[in-house]
Protein backbone atom coordinates (compact mmCIF):
# COMPACT_ATOMS: atom_id res chain seq x y z
CA UNK A 1 0.00 0.00 0.00
CA UNK A 2 1.20 3.57 -0.58
CA UNK A 3 0.73 5.98 1.65
CA UNK A 4 1.68 10.29 1.49
CA UNK A 5 2.99 12.43 4.57
CA UNK A 6 0.35 15.31 4.21
CA UNK A 7 2.46 16.78 6.03
CA UNK A 8 3.44 19.57 3.00
CA UNK A 9 6.76 20.31 4.17
CA UNK A 10 7.61 17.00 3.78
CA UNK A 11 8.32 15.65 0.52
CA UNK A 12 5.61 12.96 -0.54
CA UNK A 13 7.96 9.83 -0.51
CA UNK A 14 5.85 6.19 -1.56
CA UNK A 15 6.56 3.88 1.81
CA UNK A 16 6.37 0.68 1.74
CA UNK A 17 4.04 -0.96 3.83
CA UNK A 18 2.87 -5.21 4.99
CA UNK A 19 -0.22 -3.63 6.88
CA UNK A 20 -2.62 -0.83 5.55
CA UNK A 21 -1.91 2.15 6.45
CA UNK A 22 -5.22 4.57 7.29
CA UNK A 23 -6.29 6.74 3.95
CA UNK A 24 -4.44 10.14 4.03
CA UNK A 25 -5.18 12.99 1.62
CA UNK A 26 -1.36 13.00 -0.42
CA UNK A 27 0.47 16.72 -1.34
CA UNK A 28 -0.16 18.10 -3.91
CA UNK A 29 2.86 18.81 -6.53
CA UNK A 30 3.55 20.95 -9.85
CA UNK A 31 6.77 19.59 -11.68
CA UNK A 32 7.62 22.12 -14.50
CA UNK A 33 9.06 20.99 -17.68
CA UNK A 34 12.67 22.43 -16.62
CA UNK A 35 12.14 19.47 -14.14
CA UNK A 36 10.69 17.04 -16.63
CA UNK A 37 13.49 17.45 -19.24
CA UNK A 38 16.58 17.38 -16.67
CA UNK A 39 14.85 13.93 -14.67
CA UNK A 40 14.47 12.41 -18.65
CA UNK A 41 18.00 13.29 -20.18
CA UNK A 42 19.78 10.70 -21.04
CA UNK A 43 17.88 7.99 -19.73
CA UNK A 44 16.80 7.19 -23.39
CA UNK A 45 17.22 2.99 -22.97
CA UNK A 46 15.48 3.06 -19.43
CA UNK A 47 12.23 4.91 -20.93
CA UNK A 48 12.56 2.61 -23.61
CA UNK A 49 12.32 0.09 -21.45
CA UNK A 50 9.73 1.78 -19.40
CA UNK A 51 7.42 1.71 -22.18
CA UNK A 52 8.32 -1.64 -23.26
CA UNK A 53 7.14 -2.75 -19.52
CA UNK A 54 4.19 -0.71 -19.84
CA UNK A 55 3.29 -2.54 -23.03
CA UNK A 56 3.20 -6.12 -21.60
CA UNK A 57 1.25 -4.78 -18.43
CA UNK A 58 -1.23 -3.37 -21.12
CA UNK A 59 -0.85 -6.65 -23.20
CA UNK A 60 -1.84 -8.58 -20.05
CA UNK A 61 -4.70 -6.32 -19.43
CA UNK A 62 -3.39 -4.77 -16.22
CA UNK A 63 -4.73 -1.16 -17.67
CA UNK A 64 -7.52 1.24 -18.23
CA UNK A 65 -7.66 2.97 -21.11
CA UNK A 66 -10.66 4.24 -22.28
CA UNK A 67 -10.91 5.80 -26.32
CA UNK A 68 -9.04 9.45 -25.94
CA UNK A 69 -11.73 11.99 -26.21
CA UNK A 70 -10.59 14.80 -29.16
CA UNK A 71 -12.24 18.37 -28.56
CA UNK A 72 -12.54 20.45 -31.85
CA UNK A 73 -13.42 23.29 -32.97
CA UNK A 74 -16.05 24.88 -35.35
CA UNK A 75 -13.82 28.33 -35.69
CA UNK A 76 -10.33 26.86 -35.25
CA UNK A 77 -10.56 23.79 -37.74
CA UNK A 78 -6.40 22.77 -37.42
CA UNK A 79 -6.58 22.21 -33.73
CA UNK A 80 -7.64 19.91 -31.12
CA UNK A 81 -6.99 18.77 -27.24
CA UNK A 82 -7.44 15.73 -26.87
CA UNK A 83 -7.60 14.30 -23.37
CA UNK A 84 -6.22 10.80 -22.37
CA UNK A 85 -7.60 9.38 -19.12
CA UNK A 86 -5.98 5.88 -18.13
CA UNK A 87 -5.37 3.77 -14.98
CA UNK A 88 -2.19 1.80 -14.71
CA UNK A 89 -1.49 -1.45 -12.61
CA UNK A 90 1.72 -3.01 -12.04
CA UNK A 91 4.16 -1.64 -9.51
CA UNK A 92 3.60 1.72 -10.96
CA UNK A 93 -0.25 1.87 -9.79
CA UNK A 94 -1.31 5.16 -10.19
CA UNK A 95 -4.31 6.51 -12.32
CA UNK A 96 -4.53 9.99 -14.41
CA UNK A 97 -5.13 11.76 -17.44
CA UNK A 98 -2.89 13.60 -19.76
CA UNK A 99 -4.89 17.01 -21.41
CA UNK A 100 -2.70 17.72 -24.44
CA UNK A 101 -3.29 20.51 -27.27
CA UNK A 102 -2.35 20.41 -30.67
CA UNK A 103 -2.52 23.91 -32.30
CA UNK A 104 -0.53 23.54 -35.90
CA UNK A 105 -0.60 26.87 -37.10
CA UNK A 106 1.42 27.86 -33.50
CA UNK A 107 4.84 26.46 -35.36
CA UNK A 108 4.47 30.18 -37.85
CA UNK A 109 4.92 32.01 -34.91
CA UNK A 110 7.63 30.39 -33.25
CA UNK A 111 5.18 28.78 -30.99
CA UNK A 112 5.61 24.34 -30.16
CA UNK A 113 2.66 22.92 -32.11
CA UNK A 114 2.05 20.67 -28.39
CA UNK A 115 1.49 21.56 -24.98
CA UNK A 116 0.53 19.41 -22.50
CA UNK A 117 -0.08 18.65 -18.71
CA UNK A 118 0.00 15.43 -17.29
CA UNK A 119 -2.50 14.96 -13.42
CA UNK A 120 -1.58 11.64 -11.91
CA UNK A 121 -4.21 10.77 -9.17
CA UNK A 122 -3.57 8.79 -5.98
CA UNK A 123 -4.55 4.90 -6.28
CA UNK A 124 -6.02 4.57 -3.36
CA UNK A 125 -7.55 7.73 -2.61
CA UNK A 126 -8.39 9.30 -6.15
CA UNK A 127 -6.91 12.33 -5.38
CA UNK A 128 -4.25 14.59 -7.79
CA UNK A 129 -1.22 14.57 -6.77
CA UNK A 130 0.66 15.87 -8.75
CA UNK A 131 0.73 18.01 -12.32
CA UNK A 132 3.29 17.91 -14.30
CA UNK A 133 4.19 19.47 -17.76
CA UNK A 134 3.89 17.27 -20.21
CA UNK A 135 5.10 17.87 -23.53
CA UNK A 136 7.95 16.40 -22.84
CA UNK A 137 6.68 13.53 -21.12
CA UNK A 138 4.89 12.75 -24.74
CA UNK A 139 7.84 13.64 -27.37
CA UNK A 140 9.58 11.19 -24.36
CA UNK A 141 7.33 8.25 -24.83
CA UNK A 142 6.29 8.81 -28.06
CA UNK A 143 10.23 8.78 -29.31
CA UNK A 144 10.80 5.76 -27.02
CA UNK A 145 7.71 3.67 -28.42
CA UNK A 146 9.28 4.75 -32.03
CA UNK A 147 12.49 3.69 -30.97
CA UNK A 148 11.21 0.48 -29.30
CA UNK A 149 9.25 -0.65 -32.74
CA UNK A 150 12.63 0.21 -34.57
CA UNK A 151 13.96 -2.78 -32.92
CA UNK A 152 11.48 -5.59 -32.73
CA UNK A 153 10.07 -5.00 -36.06
CA UNK A 154 13.65 -5.36 -37.64
CA UNK A 155 14.75 -8.02 -35.55
CA UNK A 156 14.13 -10.83 -38.10
CA UNK A 157 14.17 -8.62 -41.16
CA UNK A 158 17.37 -6.41 -42.65
CA UNK A 159 18.54 -4.17 -39.81
CA UNK A 160 17.65 -0.14 -41.96
CA UNK A 161 20.96 1.63 -42.18
CA UNK A 162 19.55 4.45 -44.29
CA UNK A 163 16.68 6.61 -42.24
CA UNK A 164 14.45 8.61 -43.68
CA UNK A 165 12.05 11.87 -41.74
CA UNK A 166 9.39 12.62 -43.49
CA UNK A 167 7.96 15.73 -41.93
CA UNK A 168 11.24 17.43 -38.86
CA UNK A 169 9.21 18.65 -35.97
CA UNK A 170 9.76 18.41 -32.34
CA UNK A 171 9.03 14.55 -33.05
CA UNK A 172 11.14 13.86 -35.67
CA UNK A 173 13.83 14.81 -33.32
CA UNK A 174 13.03 13.30 -30.48
CA UNK A 175 13.03 10.10 -32.11
CA UNK A 176 16.34 10.94 -33.96
CA UNK A 177 17.40 11.34 -30.05
CA UNK A 178 16.18 8.24 -28.94
CA UNK A 179 17.19 5.89 -31.91
CA UNK A 180 20.93 7.09 -31.72
CA UNK A 181 20.51 6.70 -28.04
CA UNK A 182 19.53 3.44 -27.97
CA UNK A 183 22.24 1.98 -30.66
CA UNK A 184 21.02 3.06 -33.81
CA UNK A 185 23.45 4.76 -36.67
CA UNK A 186 22.53 5.49 -40.05
CA UNK A 187 25.01 5.64 -42.80
CA UNK A 188 22.37 8.20 -45.04
CA UNK A 189 19.52 10.34 -43.59
CA UNK A 190 16.90 11.11 -45.77
CA UNK A 191 14.88 14.73 -44.67
CA UNK A 192 11.65 15.96 -46.29
CA UNK A 193 9.26 18.47 -44.74
CA UNK A 194 6.79 20.94 -46.91
CA UNK A 195 8.12 23.49 -44.76
CA UNK A 196 11.69 24.79 -46.00
CA UNK A 197 12.14 26.06 -43.10
CA UNK A 198 11.67 23.39 -40.74
CA UNK A 199 13.58 21.49 -43.34
CA UNK A 200 16.58 23.45 -42.90
CA UNK A 201 16.55 23.46 -38.63
CA UNK A 202 16.33 19.95 -38.69
CA UNK A 203 19.17 19.37 -41.15
CA UNK A 204 21.44 21.94 -38.97
CA UNK A 205 20.85 19.82 -36.28
CA UNK A 206 21.29 16.55 -37.51
CA UNK A 207 24.48 18.27 -38.85
CA UNK A 208 25.02 18.80 -35.02
CA UNK A 209 24.45 15.59 -33.69
CA UNK A 210 25.17 12.40 -36.63
CA UNK A 211 27.83 11.44 -38.98
CA UNK A 212 25.48 10.32 -41.31
CA UNK A 213 25.11 11.68 -44.69
CA UNK A 214 22.28 13.83 -44.75
CA UNK A 215 20.24 14.57 -48.04
CA UNK A 216 17.34 17.04 -48.06
CA UNK A 217 14.92 15.74 -50.81
CA UNK A 218 12.09 18.10 -52.00
CA UNK A 219 10.60 15.20 -53.83
CA UNK A 220 8.76 12.90 -51.33
CA UNK A 221 8.98 10.24 -53.65
CA UNK A 222 12.71 10.19 -53.29
CA UNK A 223 13.04 10.27 -49.93
CA UNK A 224 10.82 7.06 -49.17
CA UNK A 225 12.72 5.40 -52.48
CA UNK A 226 16.07 6.02 -50.64
CA UNK A 227 15.04 4.94 -47.28
CA UNK A 228 14.74 1.65 -45.66
CA UNK A 229 12.90 3.12 -42.22
CA UNK A 230 11.03 5.53 -42.73
CA UNK A 231 9.92 8.03 -40.36
CA UNK A 232 6.49 9.74 -40.55
CA UNK A 233 5.75 12.68 -38.32
CA UNK A 234 4.03 15.33 -39.92
CA UNK A 235 0.60 17.21 -39.01
CA UNK A 236 -1.09 15.70 -41.75
CA UNK A 237 -4.97 15.03 -41.35
CA UNK A 238 -5.55 13.23 -44.57
CA UNK A 239 -3.07 10.63 -46.82
CA UNK A 240 -0.53 12.52 -49.24
CA UNK A 241 1.09 9.69 -49.91
CA UNK A 242 -0.89 7.14 -52.52
CA UNK A 243 1.33 5.25 -54.20
CA UNK A 244 1.96 1.59 -52.71
CA UNK A 245 5.12 1.63 -55.79
CA UNK A 246 7.32 4.55 -53.81
CA UNK A 247 7.09 0.97 -50.91
CA UNK A 248 8.42 -1.42 -53.54
CA UNK A 249 12.05 -1.74 -51.43
CA UNK A 250 10.04 -3.28 -48.50
CA UNK A 251 10.98 -0.39 -45.99
CA UNK A 252 10.12 -0.47 -42.25
CA UNK A 253 7.32 2.67 -41.92
CA UNK A 254 7.13 4.06 -38.51
CA UNK A 255 3.78 5.56 -39.05
CA UNK A 256 3.66 7.97 -36.02
CA UNK A 257 1.15 10.67 -37.04
CA UNK A 258 -0.92 8.08 -38.28
CA UNK A 259 -2.39 9.78 -40.95
CA UNK A 260 -0.20 9.82 -43.98
CA UNK A 261 -0.94 6.99 -46.00
CA UNK A 262 -3.39 5.86 -47.92
CA UNK A 263 -5.24 2.64 -46.89
CA UNK A 264 -3.58 1.13 -50.58
CA UNK A 265 -0.34 1.23 -48.93
CA UNK A 266 -1.68 -0.19 -45.52
CA UNK A 267 -3.29 -3.03 -47.58
CA UNK A 268 -0.31 -3.43 -48.92
CA UNK A 269 1.46 -3.98 -46.11
CA UNK A 270 2.24 -5.87 -42.57
CA UNK A 271 0.78 -3.45 -40.02
CA UNK A 272 1.67 -3.22 -36.59
CA UNK A 273 -0.33 -1.08 -33.76
CA UNK A 274 -0.33 -0.38 -30.18
CA UNK A 275 -3.87 -1.08 -29.46
CA UNK A 276 -6.02 -2.31 -32.05
CA UNK A 277 -9.24 -0.42 -31.08
CA UNK A 278 -7.44 2.85 -30.43
CA UNK A 279 -5.63 2.81 -33.80
CA UNK A 280 -9.20 2.16 -35.53
CA UNK A 281 -10.52 5.19 -35.21
CA UNK A 282 -10.49 8.98 -35.46
CA UNK A 283 -9.57 8.37 -39.75
CA UNK A 284 -6.03 6.97 -39.38
CA UNK A 285 -4.96 5.06 -41.87
CA UNK A 286 -5.06 2.05 -40.59
CA UNK A 287 -9.20 3.24 -39.19
CA UNK A 288 -9.89 3.97 -43.31
CA UNK A 289 -8.14 0.72 -44.45
CA UNK A 290 -10.67 -0.70 -42.28
CA UNK A 291 -13.49 1.19 -43.64
CA UNK A 292 -12.55 0.43 -46.98
CA UNK A 293 -12.27 -3.47 -46.53
CA UNK A 294 -14.90 -3.54 -43.75
CA UNK A 295 -12.92 -5.47 -41.52
CA UNK A 296 -9.51 -5.50 -40.18
CA UNK A 297 -7.63 -8.92 -41.97
CA UNK A 298 -4.70 -6.15 -42.64
CA UNK A 299 -3.65 -5.99 -38.89
CA UNK A 300 -1.20 -8.32 -38.78
CA UNK A 301 -1.08 -7.84 -34.72
CA UNK A 302 0.22 -5.43 -31.93
CA UNK A 303 3.95 -4.70 -30.93
CA UNK A 304 3.22 -6.47 -27.61
CA UNK A 305 2.72 -9.93 -29.82
CA UNK A 306 5.68 -8.97 -31.76
CA UNK A 307 7.38 -8.58 -28.29
CA UNK A 308 6.19 -11.98 -27.42
CA UNK A 309 6.66 -13.86 -29.85
CA UNK A 310 3.27 -14.23 -31.01
CA UNK A 311 3.57 -13.03 -34.60
CA UNK A 312 6.21 -12.78 -36.74
CA UNK A 313 6.81 -10.22 -39.53
CA UNK A 314 7.68 -11.05 -43.30
CA UNK A 315 10.47 -9.62 -45.17
CA UNK A 316 8.60 -9.29 -48.95
CA UNK A 317 5.92 -6.51 -47.78
CA UNK A 318 6.53 -3.50 -46.30
CA UNK A 319 5.97 -3.30 -42.13
CA UNK A 320 3.90 -0.30 -41.07
CA UNK A 321 3.85 0.60 -37.67
CA UNK A 322 0.54 3.04 -36.60
CA UNK A 323 0.90 3.63 -32.73
CA UNK A 324 -2.18 5.42 -31.36
CA UNK A 325 0.11 6.31 -28.50
CA UNK A 326 -1.29 5.16 -25.17
CA UNK A 327 -2.67 7.22 -22.20
CA UNK A 328 -0.91 3.94 -20.07
CA UNK A 329 2.51 5.22 -21.46
CA UNK A 330 2.33 9.03 -20.32
CA UNK A 331 1.16 7.88 -16.79
CA UNK A 332 4.33 5.43 -16.80
CA UNK A 333 6.88 7.89 -17.92
CA UNK A 334 4.71 10.43 -15.64
CA UNK A 335 5.46 8.36 -12.76
CA UNK A 336 8.54 7.45 -13.19
CA UNK A 337 9.38 11.28 -13.32
CA UNK A 338 7.29 11.92 -10.30
CA UNK A 339 9.25 9.60 -8.18
CA UNK A 340 12.35 10.46 -9.20
CA UNK A 341 11.94 14.09 -8.77
CA UNK A 342 10.99 13.06 -5.12
CA UNK A 343 13.75 10.79 -4.17
CA UNK A 344 16.13 13.66 -5.23
CA UNK A 345 13.74 15.64 -2.61
CA UNK A 346 12.92 18.41 -5.12
CA UNK A 347 9.36 18.20 -4.97
CA UNK A 348 7.64 21.44 -5.30
CA UNK A 349 4.64 20.77 -3.03
CA UNK A 350 1.89 23.03 -2.76
CA UNK A 351 0.90 24.02 0.25
CA UNK A 352 -3.16 23.92 1.19
CA UNK A 353 -3.97 22.87 -2.23
CA UNK A 354 -6.51 21.04 -1.10
CA UNK A 355 -8.31 22.80 1.80
CA UNK A 356 -11.83 21.55 2.48
CA UNK A 357 -10.89 18.72 4.18
CA UNK A 358 -13.41 18.38 7.01
CA UNK A 359 -16.92 16.93 6.09
CA UNK A 360 -18.57 19.53 8.31
CA UNK A 361 -16.20 22.47 8.53
N1 LIG B 1 1.14 8.50 -32.28
C1 LIG B 1 1.48 9.19 -31.22
O1 LIG B 1 1.43 8.70 -30.08
C2 LIG B 1 1.96 10.59 -31.35
C3 LIG B 1 2.49 11.25 -30.23
C4 LIG B 1 2.97 12.55 -30.38
C5 LIG B 1 2.87 13.19 -31.61
N2 LIG B 1 2.32 12.52 -32.65
C6 LIG B 1 2.17 13.17 -33.94
O2 LIG B 1 3.44 13.48 -34.47
C7 LIG B 1 3.25 14.49 -35.44
C8 LIG B 1 4.41 15.49 -35.42
O3 LIG B 1 4.40 16.22 -34.22
P1 LIG B 1 5.42 17.45 -34.00
O4 LIG B 1 5.24 17.90 -32.60
O5 LIG B 1 6.75 17.07 -34.48
O6 LIG B 1 4.77 18.53 -34.98
P2 LIG B 1 5.49 19.82 -35.59
O7 LIG B 1 4.39 20.76 -35.93
O8 LIG B 1 6.60 20.26 -34.69
O9 LIG B 1 6.15 19.27 -36.95
C9 LIG B 1 5.39 18.73 -37.98
C10 LIG B 1 6.13 18.98 -39.28
O10 LIG B 1 5.43 18.28 -40.33
C11 LIG B 1 5.49 19.10 -41.50
N3 LIG B 1 4.43 18.67 -42.40
C12 LIG B 1 3.10 18.85 -42.26
N4 LIG B 1 2.44 18.26 -43.29
C13 LIG B 1 3.40 17.70 -44.09
C14 LIG B 1 3.35 16.95 -45.28
N5 LIG B 1 2.19 16.63 -45.87
N6 LIG B 1 4.51 16.54 -45.83
C15 LIG B 1 5.71 16.84 -45.22
N7 LIG B 1 5.80 17.56 -44.10
C16 LIG B 1 4.66 17.98 -43.52
C17 LIG B 1 5.34 20.51 -40.97
O11 LIG B 1 5.82 21.47 -41.90
C18 LIG B 1 6.18 20.46 -39.69
O12 LIG B 1 7.52 20.82 -39.91
C19 LIG B 1 1.86 15.10 -35.18
O13 LIG B 1 0.96 14.65 -36.17
C20 LIG B 1 1.47 14.51 -33.85
O14 LIG B 1 0.07 14.36 -33.71
C21 LIG B 1 1.87 11.25 -32.55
Amino acid sequence: MTTFRSDATEPAVPEPSTTPSPLTVPPFAVIPGAQVQQTLRGQERQIVDLVEATYRLHAAGDSVNPPSYFLRFPDRPTARIIALPASIGGQVRVDGVKWISSFPDNVRAGVPRASAVLILNDHDTGYPFACLESSIISASRTAAMAASAADWLSRHRRRPTRIGFFGTGLIARYIHTFLTATGWSFDQIGVHDLSADSAAGFHSYLQQTDTGRITVHADPEQLIRSSDLVVFATVAGRPHVTDPGWFAHNPLVLHVSLRDLAPEIVLASANIVDDVDHCLKADTSPHLAQQLTGNRDFLTGTLADVMTGRVSLPDDRPVVFSPFGLGVLDLAVGKHVYDEVTGAGQLHVVDDFFHELRRYG
